[in-house]
Order: C-alpha cells, then sequence, then structure tokens
C-alpha cells in the first residue's frame, strides 16, 4: 500500500425526513443561491420541503441547471453570486446541480482572467464560496468528493476539476427523494457508481486488503441491488437507501487512498458526451469492457481477482475466466436496459479518429492515471466497441 493522507469533512444526513435538518446548517443571515435543475424538483415535492426550510432565510434562485452542466449557462450564476453578496449556495439535485455548484462557488472566487482555466488548465482553487448539498441522484459521489465535471458547449470539451475546497459542508441524502427518477436514471447511477469503484481497484494488486475488500463490498452491492431495483413495481426503501449509500462510497475519496488509481474509461467517456450528448453512464458502459479487454495481460492478476471475486469465477483457464468476466460486466449492464456499442447510439469509427486527434492535439501522452495506458491504446479500446 502507497502513503497516502485522507481528508473528508462532509457532513452526510442520510435517511427520509433529513431535509428539515438542514436549517441549522444554512446561514443564518448572510444570503443563500437556491441552484437546481430543469425542474424533478417541483414535481416530486422536493422544491416545496426547501422552501419550507429557507423560510426564515434570505435567499436567491437559480434554476434551469441542464445534464452535463454547461460553462457558458454558469457564467450568470458566477455574476449573481458576486451581485448578491452570495454566503452559502444549497444544490439541490443530481451530479450535474452539484458540479455546477462547486465550479460557481470555486470561479465567483476566481482571481485570474477566465474561471475556465480552473478545468483547462488545472489552476488552483485557493478559495470558494461554501456549499451544501440535497442530492436527489445517486451516482457521481460528488456529494461526498471535491470533484466537479463542466462541459464547454462551444469547443465540446468536458473537463473535471478536483480541490478540497469544494467539498460540500452537508450533504442530505434521502433515498425517498430517488423514487421519481426515471428507470433510465436509477440504471445510469448504478452503472456510473460501479464503474467508479472499477476504476480505482481493478488496476494493480497492492496489498491493499481494506480498499480491495471494500471495493468489492460495493461492486456485489450495486450488482445485487442494481439488479433488483429494476425489478420493483413500487420502489423499495432498503433498496434505494444501499443504492444510494454505494454510490456516494464508491467515490468519496476511501478507495483511492494508498493505490494506484486509472480514470481511463471516464476520460474517453467524457469525449463521448462531449461530441455526442450521451449520458454519462452510458458512455461508461461502452467503453469500460474495451479498457478490460485491452489491459487484459497487463492487469491480469486484478482481473482474476475480480473475476473470483465479483463473479464466482475460477480454475486455471486464467484466459477464459477474465473473458468471462468482461462477458459477465457487459452483460450486467446490458440487463440493466443500457446498449454497449456505438453502433447502439449511431456513432461510427469517424468518431474515434475525431477523439484520437483531439487528444494528441491536447498533447495526451497517457491515458488515466495508472501509467499502463497510452494514445496509441485508444483506438484498440474504441475499435472494440463499435
Ligand atoms: O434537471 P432535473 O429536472 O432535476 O432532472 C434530472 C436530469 O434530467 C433528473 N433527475 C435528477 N434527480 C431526479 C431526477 N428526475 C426525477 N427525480 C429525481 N429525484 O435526472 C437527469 C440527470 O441528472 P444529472 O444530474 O445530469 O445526472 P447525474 O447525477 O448522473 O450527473 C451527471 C453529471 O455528473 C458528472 C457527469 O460527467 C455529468 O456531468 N460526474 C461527476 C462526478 C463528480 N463530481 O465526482 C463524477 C462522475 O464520474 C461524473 O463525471
Ligand atoms: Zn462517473
Amino acid at each position: 500500500m502507497n502513503n497516502f493522507e485522507f481528508y473528508n469533512p462532509v457532513r452526510v444526513l442520510f435517511g427520509e425526513g433529513q431535509i428539515a435538518k438542514i436549517v441549522d446548517l444554512l446561514p443564518d443571515n448572510g444570503k443563500i443561491l437556491l441552484v437546481y435543475g430543469g425542474g424533478s424538483i417541483k414535481m416530486n415535492g422536493v422544491y416545496d420541503q426547501v422552501l419550507e426550510v429557507l423560510s426564515t432565510k434570505s435567499f436567491v434562485e437559480f434554476g434551469g441547471i441542464k445534464p452535463n452542466p454547461e460553462y457558458e449557462f454558469l457564467l450568470p450564476a458566477i455574476d449573481l453570486v458576486k451581485s448578491e453578496n452570495i454566503e452559502f449556495i444549497l444544490a439541490v439535485g443530481g451530479g450535474s446541480v452539484v458540479d455546477a455548484c462547486k465550479f460557481i462557488s470555486a470561479a465567483a472566487n476566481y482571481d485570474g482572467d477566465d474561471p475556465w482555466s480552473i478545468l483547462s488548465n488545472a489552476d488552483p482553487v485557493k478559495s470558494a464560496i461554501p456549499l451544501g448539498v440535497i442530492l436527489t441522484l445517486p451516482a457521481t459521489g460528488t456529494e461526498m468528493n471535491g470533484n466537479s465535471v463542466i462541459t464547454r458547449a462551444s469547443t465540446k470539451e468536458k473537463f473535471a476539476f478536483s480541490s478540497p475546497e469544494v467539498f460540500p459542508q452537508f450533504s442530505v441524502l434521502d433515498p425517498t427523494i430517488t423514487y421519481s427518477l426515471p428507470r433510465s436514471q436509477v440504471v445510469n447511477g448504478v452503472i456510473d457508481a460501479y464503474i467508479h469503484v472499477i476504476e480505482q481497484y481493478l488496476n494493480y494488486h497492492e496489498s491493499a486488503d481494506v480498499q480491495d475488500h471494500y471495493a468489492e463490498s460495493l461492486l456485489r452491492i450495486l450488482k445485487t441491488e442494481g439488479g433488483r431495483a429494476i425489478t420493483f413495481e413500487k420502489p423499495d426503501y432498503n433498496n434505494r437507501a444501499n443504492i444510494m449509500w454505494a454510490a456516494t462510497n464508491a467515490l468519496n475519496h476511501f478507495l483511492s487512498a494508498g493505490v494506484t488509481v486509472d480514470w481511463t474509461t471516464h476520460m474517453l467517456g467524457h469525449e463521448l458526451t462531449a461530441l455526442h450528448g450521451l449520458d454519462h453512464a452510458v458512455t461508461l458502459a461502452i467503453v469500460l469492457p474495451g479498457v478490460m479487454k485491452v489491459m487484459k495481460e497487463v492487469r491480469k492478476e486484478k482481473l482474476l481477482q475480480y473475476a473470483n471475486r465479483i463473479w464466482d469465477l475460477s480454475g486455471s483457464d486464467h484466459s477464459g475466466i477474465i473473458d468471462q468476466a468482461i462477458l459477465n460486466t457487459e452483460q450486467f449492464f446490458i440487463k440493466l436496459g443500457v446498449g454497449v456499442r456505438l453502433s447502439d447510439y449511431g456513432i461510427d469509427s469517424s468518431t474515434i479518429d475525431q477523439i484520437v486527434s483531439r487528444l494528441e492535439k491536447r498533447g495526451v501522452e497517457y491515458l488515466g492515471r495508472a501509467g499502463d495506458l497510452k494514445l496509441e491504446h485508444v483506438r484498440p479500446i474504441l475499435e472494440s466497441r463499435l
């Protein structure tokens, strides 16, 4: 296990009815910016619950954040924070709303010329407006991490930044809020969380037993509860609670402590969303089996552990076992109702050329952070997914 420093200051309020409790966590006098998405919170009663909490507070609203939040759309919100002297941002939504708020909060305190540099140039975030979260979609883990992913519509670029300054001060996780999710978004959340675990786990054997077994528990839970979620006629509280808490734990920095992480699947997935607008989780379900195939030899030991501990596969035919584990992973996504091929979404090989040339232009040498995948691997990964 490598040396590591672990820090996570997020206060989690988990369970039904927890929204009311944030009244004590919000500023008494300072002005709050309430941020939300395209209106789902107005249909499922969450907006009313939030207004009740805010009835004794001073606040302004900024709604309309779309999935894969766009930089251009967020610029007026940054101006609003400055002109209204906002002291706290309350994000009510899924990953897109929360990530948008993290960017707004960092950009409002940014002293450079163009806050896009926080994303494109990894300009350090020196301070940010404090924020709190009411999560409506379990998937990204953003409610308990310091990451944010923003898209620039004009250039079709999708970049992430990470800073301890944008950890939420608190996050409310009420599984009943997820009851109004369409099935496709429940499934997206399960797949996104599953692949967050994989990115941090399926790399090299580093004798990190705590991280390995923790990751394997999460994978098994997501596999089982994800499969069950789509069988219920009415949402089941414990099923949703387990998915929600698993998704948070999948990306709250625990799993990456002391181990090599990858994130190649996400890097290529972001390109597919930026170019074709596919849902984030869908892009990951397409790319991951290709990454696994290309890494079959070099990550053999961990792939065998994955095959054995997640898919109960064992025996002396190591190559066959790994192939079966990759197939099972793909079948798991298909059973959840997601297409796993580029052709399922009308995407052909010209997109592969485009992605390779974009990455070349950006000077990308390595994909992900494990150091074993290079630009030359993009083609074989994506060609195996046509
Ligand atoms: O906008 P509204 O009306 O709220 O509708 C949303 C949206 O259409 C809807 N929704 C959310 N909660 C709902 C609901 N509908 C009914 N009932 C509810 N309770 O779901 C749709 C998708 O929402 P979105 O926030 O876009 O989904 P998700 O949480 O999957 O977030 C995706 C974004 O997060 C980024 C992705 O790249 C993408 O931009 N990620 C962020 C990460 C992070 N910060 O750590 C890590 C991830 O790997 C990911 O990259
Ligand atoms: Zn993700």
